[in-house]
This record gives C-alpha cells, structure tokens and sequence, in this order.
C-alpha cells in the first residue's frame, strides 16, 4: 500500500465523488457512525460540504488525508479512508489542531489504515506546530477502543451528543486529547 497523501485540489479534484460516498457507507452500514448528516441525503449537500473542507484547506486551515488502496474485488484503486486535520485561527491556541472525520470504507477496514492515517496526520500536525491534538467519537464505538490504543488520552463524556443515524437516539460523545510533546502523559 502506498504512503497517505494529502488531498490536493489540482491533483484530486476527481476523488470528491469517492470522498462522499465514502462519508455516506460510513453512516448507513455497521456502526452507523456519527458524522454530520442523516439519510436520507439532500442531492448535492455532502458534496457542497466537502468543497468548502477543500476550501479551508486551500485557505490552511486544515489538511485532508487520504489513504488510496486497491480493492480486491474490483481491482481499482480507490479512496479507502481519510482523516482530517482542523487548523482553526487562535491566537492563544495556535498549537491546537482537531482530529475529524477518521473514516474507513466497510471494505478496507482492519488492514491498519485508521492507523496509518493517523500517523501521517500527527506528522502532519508537527510540521504545522499543532502539538496538542483533540477529538472526539460516540460513547460505545468501536472507534472508542481505537484511540487510546494510538496513545490518545480519555478525558470525559457528554451524554446526549449526536443522533444516531441508525435510529434517531441520542448518543454520547467521548472526548480525547493527545500531546505530540509529551513522550509519555498520564
Ligand atoms: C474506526 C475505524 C476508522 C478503524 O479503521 P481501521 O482501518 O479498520 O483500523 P485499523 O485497522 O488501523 O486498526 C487500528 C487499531 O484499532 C483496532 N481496531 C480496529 N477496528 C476495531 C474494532 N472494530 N474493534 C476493536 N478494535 C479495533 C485494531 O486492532 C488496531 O489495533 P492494533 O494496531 O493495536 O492491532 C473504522 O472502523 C471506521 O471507519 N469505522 C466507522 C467510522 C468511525 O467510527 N470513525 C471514527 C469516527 S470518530
């Protein structure tokens, strides 16, 4: 498999359409994840969406990594996960960066690639000087396993969050933070 690479609009501009369908498989299959729409999807406003995600990026205000990979099935190479990296403008926290959208296809999981594309988004955020590095996820995911296994640190839960996709109820939100400084931070 080759290295994550960094969404570019002049080279990647075609893969808007995978990126999308990828985001909606995410939230209709198993686990239904949380993350910003819900069936059924309004024609045009996934897309709508991640043009303006490219346009932080082009602005620097975030990174969006993606992982190509082919699928055994068809033998194409494909979008087979992403994650981005939100940059906001602080001025008392311009060594902050958000961990969003870690997303991967139904059929490319557990092969490493959330891995992978961590890795690369937290040598991503160095270079950019965003050490200290948040997210969150939905109390009971599997992805709540996932995060601390990549040295992410547990601070707390919010109940009622996020509405699930699968059946309307309301979810709770698990947050995380990682220090890229700290070598070791209890
Ligand atoms: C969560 C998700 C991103 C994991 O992606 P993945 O590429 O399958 O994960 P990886 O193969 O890189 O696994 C990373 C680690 O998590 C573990 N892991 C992966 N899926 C797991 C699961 N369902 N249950 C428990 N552990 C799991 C792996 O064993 C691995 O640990 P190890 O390296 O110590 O063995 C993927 O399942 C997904 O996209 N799910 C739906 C969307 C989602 O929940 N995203 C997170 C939003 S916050």
């Amino acid at each position: 498999m080759e290295s994550p690479i960094i969404y570019s609009s002049s080279e990647h501009v075609s893969l808007l359409p995978e990126i999308v369908a990828l985001h909606q498989a995410c939230i209709t299959q198993p686990p239904y994840v949380i993350a910003t729409f819900l069936p059924p999807f309004k024609a045009g406003e996934m897309e709508a969406w991640w043009e303006q995600r490219v346009h932080e990026q082009e602005q620097g205000y975030r990174k969006i990594i993606l992982q190509m990979a082919v699928n055994e099935k068809t033998g194409k190479t494909e979008v087979a996960g992403y994650c981005m990296l939100g940059m906001p403008v602080s001025q008392t926290g311009p060594f902050r960066g958000i961990v969003e959208k870690l997303l991967v296809s139904p059929e490319h999981r557990r092969k490493g690639i959330a891995r992978r594309l961590m890795e690369r988004l937290e040598a991503v955020a160095k270079e950019e000087g965003r050490t200290l590095l948040t997210l969150d996820t939905i109390t009971g995911s599997p992805a709540e396993l996932i995060y601390p296994k990549l040295g992410y640190i547990q601070v707390g839960i919010i109940p009622n969050y996020g509405i699930s996709p699968l059946d309307r109820s309301l979810q709770g939100g698990t947050f995380f933070y990682k220090n890229l400084l700290a070598s070791v931070e209890k």
